[in-house]
Order: structure tokens, then sequence, then C-alpha cells
């Protein structure tokens, strides 16, 4: 293990003073006595990029995790020097470049505090083991500093204190102290005197960050091998943070809004008749269920892109059949291509020399599930192309909706690095390398390629992948999921914390295996699971299937009933959900947000672990230990409704709340407007006839949206889409609600029953549009309940009589 003490200095090279400088458009090189290279690029006012060269002379900017449509902006640069520095300074950022030894200084431009330091600064060592350098920096981490994000580590939100490495692995059964797992995704943010900043170091060898694990006031980041290049990123807001990052690495398209229900998923559902007798069991229980899996028992000998016969003997009517009833199918694709001469994928992939090669000549071999494979280079456009290509019969012809990309680290089983040997060679697009440099992407440019096929394929429907091996920017492409987690307790807070993360690091559309993968739970801990699940992106149950049953009816008929009101509940809130996502496409925001990122200013939120808000409105903490009845919870500042009581609770503390099994906390945030749908066994099911909008009386003002369009296929991208934006404006005696709408989508339902919580005075007059309303509309039973054409522009209730 590299260390990175002040001990070890002694094998470290720094650079020395700065000799000459080049000022380009939008960028900055800095040249030191000793050769070292520091260009700075200025992204955007609150976005730098950091590249050092040790050799003078940077290699090809290439990268698989930026997006190509990023898009820059940047005032004009004013650069100045004093005795001591260089000094850039944009409209949020003031970067001071020490001429002595290249040290960075980083402030907030407006008010001038120090947002972050170099501490030893970059550095480096030469690697004897591998050639090339062991690229490093330093900065200084003060008392009171958190740090974020970093993919799906498993262990606290706050990282500080902990160091972890970043290479994506098989992690089987792994835990809160198993690191690396399946993810890379080098970006975290940090937080000090309430201000956010990001580091992302997009390097995609084997990483290392240490968060003032080793010395206290020092967190550092180090590479084994490429550049050190790293774009910082200042808020202040941590969601600015993120949501900058997001669009910097890419976000996602919308996916289909049946995405967004709820997933059946085993090891293995086979044969038909199985599968069959899985679904038609949810429509029997009248439990909403939109997906349904076929894990790798559906294969020829587990070959890709073929069928079992015998479990299966005609896909294409099966998968129908399944579409008749609602369900989408979605299949595994590994991979691992089976060494089989009478296998055409095989000899295809051979006759064009697809597959990853050993450094002296022989294809790189392994074993997985088909046995011995070879594996294609999916960082070779070509090979992408191909790939891409071998869906046409999955996707075009049989009718499948989706593809799960599994074992994609790539994983090999019975090596004892659980993947490909270290000099197994690759095309990188084209800017060759070994599998060091390539390891971290390898399920990435995978994920990418399925995509292309499964979007080419399923058009003019939406593509929908979920894959398990990631690095930054894989969000483009796919949903994730945490991989095989246990069903025990501790699994539950784990999967809650992941989630969070993932969010935190860009990669929102992502979920756990509900109930756990490896071992059984008891019902409980499933109906607790599916109740945190429920608030997941993506919302799956998958089990291992050598433990027993894990579907929702497995546990009993009381449990079966709670996890049906829980999927429920899903399915009444998708077009909140949808609203949210279409938000992160468009806008990069984090469809859950832990409460750090939710409210930074309250120093009570930095710590916290389990609540966290769905989209921007929703307080949820699940239930972590068997035998609850509640549990305590902090509710952030604000006021929040209890979901089940609308019982009105002031924000900033912490409090007891009842949560007995077939419940759970569910806060709504005052002068929310939510709208819903009713219950429906699989999205589509229903002409949905009616909306629901859930209104949160708030003496003040407030804005939700709501998005909706076909809920699959393109035509939102040319304006056939409605957001409905609901300004919310409560007094003592006064609540009225306007809206204004954009698009041109027009959806089946003409009406909008409106349920007004929490309203403080008797209703005397309503008016919609200007006109006098009968009042007799109100129903006054519990809710005050009012049914308008969705078209209003403004409605208004008032205490006081006919004040026309
Ligand atoms: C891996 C996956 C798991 C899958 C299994 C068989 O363990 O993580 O989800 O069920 O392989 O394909």
């Amino acid at each position: 293990m590299i260390t990175n003490t002040e001990l070890e200095k002694k094998g470290n090279v720094f650079p020395s003073k700065i000799t000459a400088f080049t000022k380009d458009v939008n960028s900055y090189t800095f040249t030191t006595e000793n050769g070292v290279v520091l260009q700075i690029t200025i992204l955007r006012g609150e976005l730098f990029r950091f590249r050092y060269s040790t050799t003078g002379r940077f290699a090809n900017d290439f990268s698989y995790a930026i997006n190509n449509h990023y898009h820059t902006s940047h005032n004009q640069l004013d650069m100045e020097e004093d005795n001591d520095y260089y000094i850039i300074t944009t409209s949020k950022l003031i970067c001071k470049v020490s001429k002595k030894n290249l040290k960075i200084k980083m402030y907030d431009s407006i008010d001038g505090t120090l947002v972050n330091q170099d501490e030893l600064g970059f550095h480096w060592e030469e690697s004897y083991e591998h050639g090339g350098d062991i690229v490093k920096m330093s900065k200084v981490s003060h008392d009171g500093e958190s740090y974020f994000g970093l993919g799906d580590k498993s262990n606290n939100l706050n990282l500080k204190g902990k160091r972890f490495e970043n290479w994506v692995t098989d992690s089987y059964a792994y835990g809160k102290e198993t690191d690396p797992i399946y993810k890379a995704i080098p970006f975290y943010t940090g937080l000090y005197n309430k201000k956010a900043y990001g580091i992302f170091f997009d390097n995609t060898f084997r990483t290392f960050f240490d968060f003032a694990q080793e010395r206290r006031y020092v967190t550092s980041f180090w590479a084994q091998g490429g550049e050190m290049n790293y774009y910082f990123i200042y808020g202040p807001k941590m969601v600015d943070v993120v949501k900058n990052y997001t669009e910097l690495t890419g976000k996602p398209k919308l996916p289909p809004l049946w995405a967004l229900g709820f997933h059946q998923c085993k090891w293995s559902y086979y044969p038909e008749s199985k599968v069959k007798e899985i679904t038609s069991t949810f429509r029997k229980l009248q439990i909403p269920c939109d997906a349904i899996y076929l894990d790798i028992d559906y294969m020829d000998g587990f070959r890709c892109f073929t069928w079992n016969k015998d479990y299966f003997p005609d896909p294409k009517r099966m998968v129908k059949e399944l579409a008749d009833e609602g369900f989408k199918t979605v299949a595994i694709i590994d991979p691992g291509i089976k060494i089989d001469a009478d296998y055409q994928i095989f000899e295809e992939g051979l006759a064009n020399d697809y597959f990853c090669k050993r450094a002296d000549g022989p294809y790189a071999k392994g074993k997985v599930w088909p046995g011995e494979c070879y594996f294609p280079d999916f960082t070779k456009p070509e090979v992408r192309k191909w790939w891409a290509g071998l869906f046409k019969e999955l996707i075009g012809e049989i009718g499948v909706r989706g593809v799960w990309n599994d074992m994609n680290e790539p994983a090999i089983m019975e090596v004892p690095n659980k993947t490909f040997p270290h000099d197994v060679r690759h095309d990188y697009d084209d800017n060759p390398c070994s599998h060091r440099k390539a390891h971290n992407i390898y399920g990435m440019q995978m994920a990418r390629a399925t995509y292309h096929g499964v979007k080419k394929f399923a058009h003019p429907k939406r593509p929908f992948v979920i894959t398990r091996a990631a690095y930054s920017g894989t969000q483009r492409y796919t949903s994730t999921w945490t991989g095989d987690n246990i069903a025990n307790w501790e699994h539950l807070w784990i999967a809650n914390v992941q989630v969070q993360r993932l969010a935190t690091s860009g990669f929102s559309f992502a979920g756990s295996d509900i109930g756990g993968f490896a071992e059984q739970p008891q019902g409980e801990l499933f109906t607790r699971w599916i109740q945190l699940g429920a608030f997941h992106p993506f919302f799956r149950v998958h089990s291992s299937g050598d433990h027993g049953e894990q579907e929702p009816w497995t546990f009993g008929e009381d449990i079966t009933n709670i996890v049906r009101k829980f999927i429920e509940l899903r399915y009444q809130l998708l077009p909140y959900l949808y609203t949210a996502f279409w938000e992160y496409t468009e806008r990069g925001i984090p469809l859950i947000k832990s409460l750090v990122m939710y409210d930074q200013e309250d120093v009570n939120t930095h710590y916290r672990i389990d609540e966290f808000i769905f989209g921007n409105s929703i307080l949820v903490c699940p239930v972590l230990e068997p035998n609850a009845k509640g549990r305590r919870m902090f509710i952030p500042r604000g006021n929040w409704y209890n979901y089940w009581t609308d019982k009105i609770e002031i924000g900033g503390k912490e409090i007891w709340v009842e949560a007995d099994i077939d419940t759970m906390p569910i806060f709504i945030k005052e002068g929310t407007i939510i709208p819903k749908y009713p219950v429906q066994q699989y999205v589509g099911e229903k002409k949905i006839e009616e909306i629901v909008l859930d209104v949160y009386y708030k003496e003040g003002v407030e804005d939700s949206q709501f998005f909706e369009d076909l809920q699959d296929g393109y035509d939102y991208t040319t304006g056939n889409y409605c957001l409905r934006t609901f300004k919310l404006t409560g007094r003592k005696n006064q609540l009225v609600i306007q809206q204004h709408i954009e698009g041109s989508f027009k959806s089946d339902s003409k009406t909008f029953k409106i349920q007004i919580h929490g309203l403080p005075f008797k209703i005397e007059t309503i008016q919609l549009d200007n006109k006098i309303e009968a009042i007799e509309s109100v129903e006054q039973n519990g809710h005050l309940t009012i049914t308008v054409n969705e078209n209003f522009t403004e409605l208004d209730f008032s205490a006081a009589t006919n004040k026309s």
C-alpha cells in the first residue's frame, strides 16, 4: 500500500519555482525550473481544471468521463501577480498559484474566504514497478471540514477519517468495511465553513483518497499511474457542486416511466412457467409491478444472446404475453463470451479480433458462468458498435425491453485478484494502454455499448439499461444497483447510505437488491427494505435464490398487505418522481438529497445519515432496526407535515416518530404541491382521467413543478411535454394557487382533484380564474377536496365572503 505520510516524503519529488507562464484563451500554463508543467483551464467561473505534467509534455487529452457537450462559460479572465503568487480571478473564484512551488489556494471571489488550499500540493514518485509516476495531491483539511460522495462506498456518509480505494471489484457479500467495491467514482464534495467545493480526480488508474485519516489536517488523493488531472468545482452550495459535476460528466436522458415502477428479479426465474407463475401472482394479488427479470439461466449454457430452448421454447411469444399483462422483460448480459467454436458470437469476435489480449499476444482468458471465456475490448469503438448490433434480435425482434449488465468489472472467477491481469491490452479509443488504466472504465464502456444497442433497437421507445460496474459519467447511459448485498439489518443501513452517496456522486438512478441478495430476510426486514426501496429511484427486489423465495407474498398475508401498500404508494407518487427525474436530466439536480445537501447551513445535518429528501420535498427516514415501533429522527429546518396524520412538525431538531411495521416516517415540506396518479398495476394500465394534487398549506410562498409527457419515446424532446409550475401563496385567511403551463402535451386527464392539507381557516369563497365557484363543491371531509379543470390559472380560497 502506498502511503502518503510526511515521513515518506523521501521518495517524493516536488515542483520547484515557476520560471515561465503562457496564457491561452481560457487557460494558463506554468512551467517550473525542474520541468513540471501546470495547466489551469477555466471552464466556468466556478469550475477550474488542473492538469500537471512531470515531463514537460501532456499525453493526448482524452477522457471517458467528460461529457463532450459540456457547456463552458467564463468571463473575461484576469491575472495579476504579487511577489509570491500569480492570481487568477473569475466571478466566483480566486486562484492563487505560488511562484515558489506551484501550490494552489482557492478563495471565494465574492467574500474573499479561503475555500481550499494545497498542503504538499502536487508531488509524485517514480513507480519502480510499472514505470511512469505515482501522482499525488494533498490538501489541507480543517477541523469541522466534512467530505461526501465517492460513489458506492458502504461506510459512513461523511467520509472524514477514512481512506478509500477506487478499483472496481466484484464483491459478493461485501460489508461496511469492504473497500473497494463495484464502482470507481473519484469525485467528492468537501464542506468547510458552510461552503462546498468538489474535486473530481479524472484518472482511471487505481486511485486512493485519504480523508484526514493518516494525518488529521490533510486530505490527499493519488493514482498508480496517469496524470494528476482534477477539476475543482465551487458551490458554495453543495447541490450546485453536484449539479455542475453531473453536467461535466453528463446527465442521463429520461427513462421510460415504467422503469420507475416496481421490478421483480431473482437468480433465476425459469422455466417459462415459473416466470408466468410469478407475474400472474402479482396480478392476482394486485401488487403493482412493471418489470420481470431473466437472470443467467435463460441462456443456452450462459452464452450471451442465446436462449435455453428447453426452458424458453418461444421467447418472442413469452415476452409478448408478458407485455400483454403489462410486464416488461429485462434480460441479463455479461461480458464473458464462451470459448466455443460452435458459438457464432465467439466466432465473430475471434474473426474480427474483438477480444482483449495479453501484452505478449494470447487472448485474455478467464472463467465466468459459462466456463472459459474471452472478453470483448469495449474500449474499442468498432467493438462497441458490434456489441450494440448484437441486440437486434433480443430487443428488436424478441421484444425484451431492458438489459442488465453484470460481472462487468470484469469479474473473473478463481483468480486471486478477481479480474484481468494488469498486462491485458486495451484500445482505449486509440490511446492504447494496459488494464491498469482501462480496468475502472471497462464496465462503463460495456454499459455504453449496451445502451446504444438497446436504444437503437428499442426505438421509438426509450432504452433501459442497468449496470453493476461504473466509473464517473456512467450515469449518462444506465441505471445501477449496489451489487451482492446480504439479507441483514446492517445491509439495510448500507443500502440507504450507498444510494444517497451515489446520488451525491451524480448517479441518482440507483437502488439495492431489496431484501438482500445473499441469505434470506425475515418478513420484517423485507418490509422495512421495501419501504426504503419505494423511495429509491431504482426499485427492484433481487435475491440469489439459493436461500428460498423472496417475492412480496413470501412472508404471509400481513406482510404482503404492507408491501402492497408501499408499492402502491410508489405508483401514486410516480408523477412526482418523474418530475424529479426530469429535473435531474435537465439540471443535474440529484433525485435524492442527503440532509447535508438539503440544508448545509445547519451543521446538525453534517453528520446525519439515515434521513434523506426524496425529490425536493418529501422527507423520509427508513426504520433500520427490528421490533421498532418508531424511531428518533432529525427533521430539517422548516415546517413539515407528517404524511400519515397531517400533524405539523417544526424542524431543526430530533423527534420521536411513531412507525409500526405498517408505516414509516414520511414528511412533506409545507407549501408543496404533490401530483399523484391513481394506483395502477403497471404504468399505462389505466387511462388516467383525474390527477390528485395534494396541496400542503403554508403561510408564505412556495413553487412546485409537475412534468408530464407520453411516458416513453422522444416526443418530449420536440416540445410534446407539459411542465406545470405551481406557485402557492398562503396567508392567514387566504390560499392562492397560480399555475403556469409550458409545452404542448395534452394528457388524458382533464381535471385535478385538489386536496388541501392543513388549511387554518374555513373557506367562505372560492374563485377559479376570477369567477366565484359554488362553495358546495368543496367536500369538507377531513381534507378539503375540490375538482377543477386542469388548465386553471389561478385558484383562490378565502375566508372572506364574497370579495368579488
Ligand atoms: C452476480 C450479480 C447478481 C446475479 C448473479 C447471477 O452475482 O451481482 O445480481 O444474480 O451474478 O447472474
